[in-house]
């Protein structure tokens, strides 16, 4: 082995296990993300893994590398209809005072958690305040446009956009739409890695968890543990939404799989 994939074979591992991205399969292709870096810093990635350990911040850095943030307004339409009109009417009651917790545990750059608040408006089961949505990522970039509700308007954000929702939902400016300030109430943005030993005493209990997009770049050790700790972030009888492409039947959990015509999705049951 050459000495530079000893050090991209060490910073893959590394990565594993600092947030559960699973680069070890494909060294060549950590080593073409993080290339300019490298260069920009002059160290080889040997170095590199060594700099990683006196400099934490830099994780932040390298966070902004790897992950894959694609995401867009109304993606997966067949589960959040089934949220919309299944799952929402079932938390008719909720108050501002014991607000419905909704988490978007990889939020990105916000498209999913403010599509969500629409829903949520927009089905006009809950009075303003009665519904929180936590929306959490590892990508602090990514967090810092999504705080800013701005987006640009020949962006692929607004691929599956529905045309009615634009006058609604959001304000125009020359080359971007806001969100309205109304969806933007209801969510919460906070950085979260979903790997963190502490994700339960950092996230307390929610409702609702949508995790969609984002196993697919785990493998089955991490996945089950974030599920583990999903599972019990759950108020009894909560529900999961995972991507379409992401299935969690072959592990043993304590969820029930509910299946629908068109999509399917996961409730908390008894712990097996
Ligand atoms: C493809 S996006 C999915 C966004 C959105 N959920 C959707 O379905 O459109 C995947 C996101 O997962 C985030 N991510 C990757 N590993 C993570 C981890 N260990 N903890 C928290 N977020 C993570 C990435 O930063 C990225 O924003």
């Amino acid at each position: 082995m050459k000495v530079e994939e000893f050090g991209l074979t060490k910073l893959a591992e590394m990565i594993y296990s600092y947030c559960g991205i699973d680069y070890r399969r494909d060294i060549s292709a950590l080593g073409s993300k993080i290339k300019e870096r490298l260069n920009a810093l002059g160290l080889s990635s040997w170095e590199y893994c060594g700099y990683l350990k006196v400099e934490p911040n830099e994780w932040d850095a390298l966070i902004e590398l790897i992950t894959v943030n694609e995401t867009y307004f109304f993606r997966e339409e067949n589960s959040l209809e089934e949220f919309q009109k299944v799952i929402l009417p079932q938390y008719v009651g909720h108050t501002p005072q014991n607000p419905l917790l909704i988490w978007s545990a990889a939020c990105s750059t916000g498209e999913e958690p403010y599509t969500i608040g629409i829903l949520v408006q927009q089905s006009g089961l809950f009075s303003r305040g009665a519904v929180k949505i936590i929306a959490t990522d590892i990508n602090k970039k990514a967090l810092y446009k999504a705080r800013s509700g701005l987006y640009k308007k020949k962006s692929l954000s607004f691929r599956r956009m529905p045309p009615e929702f634009y006058d609604k939902f959001f304000i125009e400016f020359e080359n971007y739409y806001k969100v309205k300030e109304s969806i933007m109430e209801m969510v919460e943005f906070k950085h979260m890695n979903l790997l963190d030993d502490k994700l339960r005493e950092k996230m307390g209990k929610v409702d609702i968890i949508f995790c969609r997009n984002v196993l697919i770049y785990f493998d089955d050790v991490a996945i089950k543990k974030i599920i583990d700790a999903f599972y019990d972030i759950l108020n009894p009888g909560g529900y999961l939404f995972l991507g379409h492409a992401e299935s969690i039947i072959h592990l043993k959990t304590g969820f029930k799989v509910i299946y629908t015509p068109s999509t399917f999705y996961y409730r908390k049951g008894e712990k097996v």
